[in-house]
């Protein structure tokens, strides 16, 4: 009896054989390849006629990001053999609409800093900002539609209108101090992880595979994009501005209570809540590095990080659906990466 294997096959025991995923890097390049594209079809997208458009749109989309949507597309969609050409272009209609979405959301929250640069807003003002933002949004409403499949255009239509309703229920509960850990989970399961479930579920879509083994992906998506939301919620607090690419403490300042303050608010003694109440009340005045040290000495960041390693353990286990390959394992690094990353 001879025992064929597949080249698919082959490719995958060979990636096993020759890597394994450690450091961020490796993802990087494995999906190098895949991202290229990605990349050039973006550009290629952002093509028009008005100057101004090119000018924000390319300077949004060199500015670089860590593109981990578009990213998790690819690694899905490798590891279930997926042939088409489809995981580009909803690849480059993911990262789009995250684009459109932060050049909104930066002039929503009055932010200075992105990707290391200043914001768009900051340069050309929120007009330009906002309506770029527009142009991006429906430009990856053109691109979908070349999926020419109603499924792809019904999970993309839902990610979106999700992204705008949590960024609107976190601005009704700007400076809520009663602000429950479930309602925040529900503003980033909206905000944030509703776009990572799309990127995860649509990979599946296109790879045609079952519809249990598109609804494990989609979880899979929702948990890693709420460990991920959560952990940027800690590096407000914690990381170095070089780092992070944005300004620390912009939540604080804009009034967003994020867990680390509903934890304190919570579990804080009287005096760490006093101050954090008056410092909510009065941003302004406030000393972020006392801000910072209370948020620490409370433990708020040791319970955040808990529930975003929570998290990440909880979307690990739905890759267990996946046969064993490279791309799978890129895949669960991620999941530690989405929690334990400084940027
Ligand atoms: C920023 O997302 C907005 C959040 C959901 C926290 P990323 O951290 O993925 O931003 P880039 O694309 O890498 O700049
Ligand atoms: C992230 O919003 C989600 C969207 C952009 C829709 P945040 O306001 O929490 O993210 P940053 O900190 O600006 O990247
Ligand atoms: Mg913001
Ligand atoms: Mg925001």
């Amino acid at each position: 009896m001879t025992f064929e294997i597949s080249p698919h096959m082959k490719e995958l025991l060979i990636h096993n054989m020759e890597n394994t995923v450690s450091h961020i890097q490796d993802v990087l390049k494995l999906t190098d390849p895949g991202m290229q594209k990605v990349n050039a079809h973006l550009r290629k997208q952002l093509n028009s006629e008005v100057i101004l458009i090119n000018q924000i749109g390319e300077y949004i989309i060199n500015n670089g990001g860590k593109r981990l949507r578009p990213i998790l597309m690819l690694l899905i969609t490798e590891a279930l053999n997926y042939q088409g050409d489809q995981n580009i272009n909803l690849a480059s209609v993911i990262e789009l609409i995250h684009t459109a979405t932060l050049l909104h959301d930066d002039v929503v929250d009055e932010s200075e800093m992105r990707r290391g640069e200043k914001t768009s807003h900051e340069i050309w003002g929120n007009s330009a900002s906002v309506l770029v933002g527009d142009f991006l949004y429906s430009k990856s409403f053109q691109m979908m539609v070349k999926a020419d499949n109603m499924t792809v255009m019904s999970i993309l239509s839902d990610a979106t209108n999700k992204i705008s309703e949590g960024e609107v229920q976190q601005l009704l509960n700007v400076g809520n101090l009663d602000l429950s850990e479930e309602a925040y989970y529900q503003i980033i399961a909206n905000k944030t992880a509703k776009l990572f479930e799309a990127a995860c579920q649509l990979a599946a879509v296109i790879s045609q595979q079952d519809t249990n083994l598109q609804t494990t992906m989609a979880e899979f998506g929702m948990l890693l994009g709420t460990a991920f939301q959560i952990a940027d919620d800690i590096l407000d607090y914690t990381a170095s501005d070089d780092d992070l690419g944005k300004n620390l403490g912009d939540d604080f300042y804009e009034g967003k209570l994020t867990m680390p303050l509903i934890y304190l608010l919570k579990n804080g003694n009287d005096s760490q809540r006093s101050h954090i109440i008056n410092a909510i009340k009065n941003p302004q005045q406030a000393d972020f590095s006392l801000i910072k040290h209370l948020v620490v000495e409370s433990n708020a960041i040791k319970y955040t990080l808990s529930q975003a390693q929570h998290k990440a353990n909880q979307a690990k286990t739905k890759l267990e659906s996946l046969i064993d390959s490279t791309f799978k394992e890129a895949l669960i690094f991620l999941c530690d990466y989405a929690w334990q990353r400084n940027q």
